[in-house]
Parts: C-alpha cells; structure tokens; sequence
C-alpha cells in the first residue's frame, strides 16, 4: 500500500507524527510526506519535524502565504501533480487548515482515497475559515477518524455512513503523552513561580484591530500582577505592532517569537493558566489539567468545556477578568481526560489504515 501524508501548517505536524511513526510498523506500507509549505518559518515548521522526529518530507510544494484562494488553489495545481506522478492507495489528511481541504479535493477529483486524520468536529461558526474546511473535508473523506465522539454524532448529522467513521481518540495527545517527559526536562530554570500563557492568532481576534487593542489591554492591566508570556504567531506580530505603538508596555508581558513544541508544552505544564484562540491548546490544557481560559465565541472542541478545564470567554471582557480572577484565586473545575485521549489513538488508526 503506498499512503502520502499531507501536512503544512504547524497544527499539522504534531497529529502527523505518531500516525507516521505506528504506520511504520507496518511493513506492507509505504509512506510518503508532502509538506505543501503553507508554513514556511523555521520556528513554524522545521523545528517541529526535529523535535517530533518527522522524516524529511519527500516533497516540499513551498506554496507560501497568500489569500485563502490563492493559497489553497497552489496546493491544488501542485499536489495535483504529485497524485498523478505517484498513485497512492491512500492520502491521509490532517486537521482543518487550508493544506488539508486543498489536498482532499484534489484526490477526490482523482478518485483517490482520503482519511482525515481530526474528523467531524464542529464550532458551528462558518465564518471560521477552519469550519469550512472541516465540513468540506468530512463530506469528501471515505475514512474519518474523530477524536471525541461529539465528532461521531456531528458526522451522523450530516449524512455520513456511520462505516467510515472511526472514534480512534485524539492523536495530538499521542504526542504530548509521549514527549512530556523530554519537554518536563527542558523547563527553563529561571521561570517565574507564577505566570500566564498567552496565544493568539485566530483572525477573529486579531485582524481587528479595534478588538485587538482591548484584548492587549487586558493582557498589559493583568501582567501587572502576575507576569503574562506571550509567543506571537508571526500574524499576530504584524497586528500587535500597530497596536502596541499606541499603548504604554507593562514590563510584566513579555512577548516572545514563537516556540518550539517542546518549549511550549514545558511552559504549559508550569503555567497557572492558558488563555488562548488555539483549538489544539484547549485539549492539550485539559490533559494536563491546567486551567483554559479561550479567548473565542465558541469551540469546535465542546468536549474540553464539558469535562475538561476549558472556559471560554468570547469578547466578555467582564467576564474574561472574573474567569481570570477565579482561576488565579484557586477557584477552577479540575476537569477530567475525554476517553480515549490515552496516547493510542494512531495506533487505532494505523490498524483501520491496513485492515
Ligand atoms: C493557519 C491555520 C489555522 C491554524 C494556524 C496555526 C488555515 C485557514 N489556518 O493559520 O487554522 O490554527 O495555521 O498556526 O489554514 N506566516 C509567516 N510565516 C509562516 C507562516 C505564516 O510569516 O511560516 C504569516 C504570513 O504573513 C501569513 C500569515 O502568517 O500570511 C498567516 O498564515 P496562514 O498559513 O495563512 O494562516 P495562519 O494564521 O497561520
């Protein structure tokens, strides 16, 4: 069986790692990796393949950045030509980014056979680029692997056979199980005893710049008095930088370039709490049991506020301050793990691949 993975953007390569890695064991399987380079930075991109033990991708369609449109019609014309060179048996598809909707049309044109690796999740908010790309994926995909079972009954909503649907579990905390351990090791010593962690990247929250400026102000008024670190997504810094011109900078927030994976989950195990835009941080948050607070109207990942630590707050301002203060009192839901997030999800998915 010869299977392509296709990854781009930085979500994308912790999912893809441990389905590459079970997949290996099995020797009937021949994979191939297609990076089409929708993120480019090393600090985006090829840190990531390092410390999560990735192979080199055996392509590179370097497509870049550019409008939706522009971005995901270069993925198609170029990986076109990758399916037609190769014939794989098989693409597997990863999460909800612009690489992974671009990929799949382009195999279900060919009559090529798509899994989608994070199926069925749903905020119910179209005008998220990522809602987009979930339902159309789902509708194309002939393999949909969910992590949480919201996933199985948002699938059977929308007329998917219930045969293609595979609750395997969550293959992001596949990764974070198996390098917890690496990243506790790697904990800077000189980190404050308290501190907030702070991503932001969701067009929502900064390609508006009016709402962009009070979420920063937020941010500034609560590193006053607990010290706020903040890695800036390499969108955010362009937006930040208007902002910030305009407003005095408390010396509590510390803005940083983006991390590495290791670094971050080694921070994230120590914070008093995350606030954050990101879907993956929300779930990696309620594995650890750390507080989440989500800076969104709604989340796609409904079961980290159901039994996880994860709060969210929208644009309530009052509300993210209260939520805030609470959390940093003391007083928060210690939430529990959703089944089957244990580490194995990959290795349901690579036997549903073979069998
Ligand atoms: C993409 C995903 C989003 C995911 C996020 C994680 C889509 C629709 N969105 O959003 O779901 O949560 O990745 O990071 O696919 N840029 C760089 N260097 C890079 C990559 C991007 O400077 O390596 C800048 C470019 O100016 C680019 C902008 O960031 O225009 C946005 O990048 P893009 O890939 O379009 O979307 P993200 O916001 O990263």
């Amino acid at each position: 069986m010869k299977l392509i993975h296709v990854v781009g953007a930085r979500p994308n390569f912790m999912k893809a790692a441990p389905v590459l890695s079970a997949l290996k064991q099995y020797p009937s399987v021949r994979q191939m990796i297609v990076h089409t380079g929708q993120h480019y930075d090393a600090n985006m991109s090829q840190v990531f393949f390092q410390q999560l033990s990735i192979p080199e991708p055996d392509i590179n369609l370097q497509v870049g950045s550019g409008s939706h449109a522009q971005q995901t019609a270069e993925i198609m014309s170029r990986f076109e030509v990758v399916v037609t060179g190769e014939r794989p048996d098989l693409v597997l598809v990863y999460g909800d980014v612009n690489s992974t909707i671009a990929a799949a049309l382009v195999c279900a044109k060919l009559g090529v056979k798509i899994g989608h690796v994070e199926a069925g999740l749903r905020s119910f908010d179209r005008s998220m680029p990522e809602e987009i790309n979930r339902l159309l994926t789902d509708q194309l995909a002939d393999l949909l692997f969910t992590p949480s079972i919201d996933g199985d009954k948002n699938l059977a909503r929308e007329g998917i056979a219930a045969c293609k649907v595979h609750f395997v579990g969550n293959v992001m905390i596949d990764t974070l199980v198996r390098l917890l351990p690496e990243a506790k090791k790697n904990i800077p010593s000189h980190l404050p005893e308290r501190f907030i962690l702070v991503t932001l990247h969701r067009p929502s929250n900064v390609d508006d710049d009016k709402w962009l400026s009070k979420a920063y102000e937020l941010l500034s008024e609560v590193s006053e008095s607990i010290p706020v670190l903040f890695p800036v997504h390499p969108r955010t810094r362009k937006r930040l930088e208007s902002v910030m011109n305009e407003k005095p900078r408390s010396s509590g927030l510390k803005l940083l370039t983006p991390l590495s994976y290791l670094e971050f989950v080694g921070l994230q195990t120590r914070a008093s709490l995350v606030l954050t835009d990101s879907g993956g941080i929300q779930e990696e948050a309620t594995y650890l049991g750390i507080p989440c607070i989500t800076m969104r109207e709604n989340t796609e990942r409904p079961i980290t506020v159901d039994v996880g630590t994860n709060v969210l707050v929208g644009r309530d301002l009052t509300r993210a301050r209260a939520v805030l203060h609470e959390t940093l009192s003391g007083r928060f839901r210690r939430g529990s793990i959703p089944d089957l997030w244990d580490g194995r999800a990959s290795e349901r998915i690579a036997r549903v691949v073979v069998s």
